[in-house]
């Protein structure tokens, strides 16, 4: 039994003596000690009093002593009104460090028998990775090792939305302007090079409609729209789908292109795939170099037509129904939600209908128990009515569905303006992090004996470490604003600070290594200081806080948990001494502590994919 369960049992046994009362551990209220108080943990006594019949200060007295008497491991109390704050004995955190001091492995939980699928990044194939998928990265990857972690049998997947109007964007302006040119040839990271020609056709479309403008037909439509209606701002934001639609030749080109693409024709097939094995040789430069990877890719071009088949089977039972014009629909009015289209009037797959038969394959692949997909906040609406859909088609993992949703991410203003203006490619992103991380070490010039090598191996880590702390320790829900110089700052709630406590912690045990020590001789310790049990206490919630951050899918807490962990060692650090503490008990003591902090801020940051430098 941990202390949590040990205590939660002795008051269970003293409502019972004291008054002959049942209460469950569930109605117990244990929370740690506020630091302005005496104690490690506090009982609120008030739903005892009831039961009592007495005032809260009376039971919270009978029940101290109760529990002094009862309980070895509780050696004081005091009352604060309705609050009993417990001492726990030295012993017992003495034995508990004892337990956990050489494990590295301390807080991962045994198998729960449970599998979780967690789908992340999933990027459209038309364009590079940029900063939002950054923060969906990492929270995508610091949730499955989180639920690893938490015993979970846990697949990684994404979603590769890979056909579509968009990508024959690229492959058209690409095939009209490209002059066979290959991201070898002209030595652009091949991602890059293939959303280079998504933003070419962009530009050309944009050129073709000003001309049309100024043309005689486009003139005939636009005598019968308003001044404001012909603006170039409703142009982007109400015209120009109608215009691509109706009017534009690149539109009509692009959309030839997909009917080709659909009726698969070899050549645009090929072309396509040509394209898209660009797009993945980026894309995974990336990944690796943001250190993480997959289980499995799904692709679109592989669900969406199971995706119709389920849906049309659908209509049979009258789940969804068509309109006149043959869409086809589903009414959520009575779950508050809308009609959402599911099938286009010309028989072609929606978003949604893909995600519907993504769903299904996997579940066929993997039946798991869970599925949570890491998207941005914008798509909220998508997956309420996504896992609406699923529930009605009586999927058996319907219940199991979560959307991890976060907020937008954005850059201090004036920072880093990407080509087009206003997304910012992770790769520049991760370049700019590792440029603030090696103009921070050379004013430190802590590592210069080191080789170069070595030395850009440190700063790459440290730079990583900043950008993914960073933004792993706000909570998902809530925007952001990612600051690549504060993010690298030694000083502050970061990545390095958290890294510096664990070079400090090493650089301790290194030299204990070296010197002849009598490690056993921590059992004699005779008198904890409130630090140590501070971080005793710290260190005993790291499995309990890891099975929460699971369960809430919030990643933020672990971060911020290592940041106080290594806040405090820092303040440990400062006010005793370790290895030349006053007795031989109090140095194997404080070492041993050492290491247990050490283990369990690599285990922490790992779980947030970040690493620990020896040295920085
Ligand atoms: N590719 C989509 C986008 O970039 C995100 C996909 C999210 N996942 C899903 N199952 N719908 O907007």
């Amino acid at each position: 039994m941990n202390i949590i369960e040990i205590i939660q049992q002795g008051v269970i046994k003293g409502v019972k003596h004291l008054y002959e009362a049942d209460v469950n551990a569930d109605q117990i209220n244990l929370n740690n000690t506020r630091k302005e108080f005496e104690g490690d943990y506090t009982i609120v006594v008030f739903p005892f009093v009831k039961m009592a019949r007495k005032k809260p200060e009376q039971v919270g007295e009978e029940l101290g002593s109760f529990l002094i008497e009862e309980v070895n491991e509780i050696t004081g109390f005091n009352v604060i009104k309705g609050f009993l704050n417990l001492t726990v004995s030295d012993d017992y955190w003495l034995g508990f460090l004892e337990n956990i001091h050489n494990n590295p492995s301390y807080g991962q939980h045994p198998s729960n028998g449970k599998k979780v699928m967690v789908e992340f990044s999933s990027p459209n194939t038309n364009k590079p990775l940029h900063l939002g998928h950054v923060r969906n990265i990492l929270l995508g990857w610091s949730a499955s090792q989180i639920l690893a972690a938490a015993g979970y049998e846990v697949v990684k997947v994404q979603i590769v939305n890979d056909r579509g109007i968009a990508i024959c964007k690229s492959m058209l302006a690409w095939l009209k302007f490209g002059e066979g040119a290959t991201p070898e040839s002209t030595k652009i990271k091949s991602d890059h090079f293939v959303g280079d020609y998504y933003v070419l056709f962009e530009a050309k479309f944009k050129e073709e409609y000003n001309q049309w403008q100024e043309s005689e037909a486009g003139k005939t439509v636009f005598q019968e729209k308003s001044k404001e209606e012909q603006s170039e701002a409703a142009f982007f934001k109400a015209f120009k789908n109608t215009y691509f639609n109706q009017y534009s030749h690149l539109g009509k080109e692009a959309k030839e292109m997909l009917i080709q693409w659909e009726k698969g024709d070899a050549e645009v097939v090929a072309l396509w795939k040509k394209m898209n094995n660009w797009v993945y040789e980026g894309f995974e430069e990336t990944y690796i170099k943001l250190g993480v990877n997959f289980d499995k890719l799904y692709y679109e071009s592989d669900t969406y037509l199971l995706g119709k088949e389920v849906v049309q089977k659908g209509m049979e039972k009258g789940l969804f129904y068509q309109k006149e014009d043959n869409s086809v629909w589903i009414n959520l009015e009575d779950a508050k939600l809308d009609h959402k289209l599911v099938l286009r009037s010309d028989g072609t797959s929606v978003y949604m209908t893909q995600d519907i038969g993504t769903a299904m394959r996997r579940y066929e692949d993997y039946g798991v128990d869970k599925m949570v997909y890491v998207v941005a906040d914008e798509q909220n609406y998508h997956f309420q009515v996504l896992f609406e859909i699923m529930k009605r088609l009586e999927e058996p993992y319907a219940e199991g569905l979560h959307h991890l949703s976060y907020g937008m991410v954005d850059l201090p203003t004036g920072k880093m303006k990407s080509r087009e203006g206003t997304v910012v490619d992770a790769d520049d992103l991760i370049e700019e992090v590792v440029k603030e991380a090696t103009a921070n070490s050379k004013e430190r010039g802590a590592v210069t004996d080191l080789s170069n090598e070595e030395q850009e191996e440190i700063v790459w880590n440290i730079g990583l470490a900043a950008l993914k702390f960073f933004i792993i320790k706000v909570f998902p829900k809530k925007r952001m604003v990612f600051n690549p110089k504060e993010s690298v700052d030694m000083q502050g709630q970061t990545g390095p600070y958290v890294q510096n406590a664990y070079v400090r912690v090493r650089s301790v045990l290194r030299k204990a290594e070296e010197m002849d020590l009598n490690w056993s001789a921590s059992k004699s310790y005779a008198k904890l200081e409130p630090l140590e049990k501070d971080i005793l206490a710290q260190l005993f919630q790291f499995p309990f806080l890891i099975k929460e951050a699971a369960e809430d899918f919030d990643p933020s807490t672990i971060a911020n948990f290592c940041y106080t962990l290594a806040k405090t060692y820092h303040r440990f650090y400062h006010d005793h001494s370790i290895l030349k503490a006053e007795t031989e008990s109090a140095i194997a003591f404080r070492l041993k502590l050492s290491q247990a902090i050490s283990n369990v801020l690599k285990m922490g940051m790992r779980l947030l994919g970040i690493e620990m430098p020896e040295r920085m």
